[in-house]
């Protein structure tokens, strides 16, 4: 496996796998990987002949008064990981190889980007789907990888996909836990013993609300309250929001109608923490 810096020899590579007849699966991350990143890895190398993992962190994604600087970062630890999961390429640009400072084109959406997160970082997804266009300009991949566990960016993405008409077929890929029910993730390491012990109430608040809703409870207000209501009786926990919307459309609900996403965004101290489940035809996806 190979680190590459910059665009120009990814294009390469690439072509060459082209000429060969190769498939190709993308897996963007913003490094520091772990299991949830790692599952990905490993099914995009299970379908495609060559899979590529990008790892940067993407500054257009991050709000000033976010955690961009403090993101943690280690591309050592990451290209083990991608090795081991069966990578071909890790694709590590800094900044000045993504982002030309003259460039004055992004990728915009509205819609399923201006509820749930796109509310408390307005930036974010125009940053996301800029960044991803970008890697998919590069790349060209056959298959692009996304985990459910930013429920909102898969819709987005695959929104995108479909509004711009790009080639790439885009693979969900469940979220990946702890032991205990954690959703995995590279902000974990910010949390003190005790937050993280307190961040258990987002997996612990999702769960009773599956479990009204699986006992026929269809009033959004209801299963809202009981989300607010489990997450309040944490001290350490602050509510960004807890909602349910429409999937892939993310349009808020009143009632509970086909396919649905039950979302949370909470601040354990300062780490900002999201989970979610999706319901598809009935079923937990
Ligand atoms: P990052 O947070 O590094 O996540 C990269 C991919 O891994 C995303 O598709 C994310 O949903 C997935 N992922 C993260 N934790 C997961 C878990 N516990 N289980 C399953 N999948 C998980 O998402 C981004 O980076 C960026 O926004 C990016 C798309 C790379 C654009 O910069």
């Amino acid at each position: 496996m190979k680190v590459v810096n910059t665009i120009e020899e990814v294009r390469a590579i690439v072509k060459e796998w082209k000429s060969n007849g190769l498939s190709i699966g993308l897996v963007p991350t913003m490094g520091y990987l772990h299991e949830g990143h790692a599952s990905l890895i490993k099914k995009a190398s299970q379908e495609n002949d060559r899979v590529v993992v990008s790892d940067f962190v993407n500054p257009t994604q991050f709000a000033p008064n976010e955690d961009f600087e403090s993101y943690p970062r280690d591309i050592e630890h990451d290209s083990a990981v991608a090795e081991e999961n069966g990578a071909d390429i890790i694709f590590n640009p800094d900044v000045e190889e993504m982002y030309d400072s003259k460039a004055v084109t992004f990728v915009n959406m509205t819609g399923p980007t201006e509820e749930l997160c796109g509310k408390s970082r307005p930036i974010h997804f125009k940053g996301v789907c800029t960044v991803v266009s970008k890697l998919f300009n590069i790349v060209t991949p056959d298959k692009a990888y996304f985990g459910q566990k930013d429920a909102q960016q898969l819709a987005v993405i695959m929104k995108m996909v479909k509004d711009l008409n790009f080639g790439v077929e885009i693979v969900p890929c469940p979220i990946v836990r702890e032991l205990d029910g954690l959703a995995k993730s590279s902000r974990n390491t910010y949390l003190s013993p005790e937050e993280r012990k307190s961040a258990l109430v987002l997996h612990k608040a999702l769960n009773a609300v599956k479990k009204l809703i699986l006992d026929g409870e269809k009033d959004t207000r209801i299963l809202e309250e009981k989300l607010t209501q489990i997450i309040h009786t944490e001290p350490l926990a602050k509510i960004d929001y807890a909602e349910i919307v429409s999937f892939p459309d993310i349009v808020p609900l009143d009632y509970l109608k086909g396919d649905f996403l039950v979302a949370v965004a909470v601040y354990i101290g300062r780490t900002r923490l999201i989970d979610n489940f999706i319901i598809e035809n009935g079923e937990e996806k």
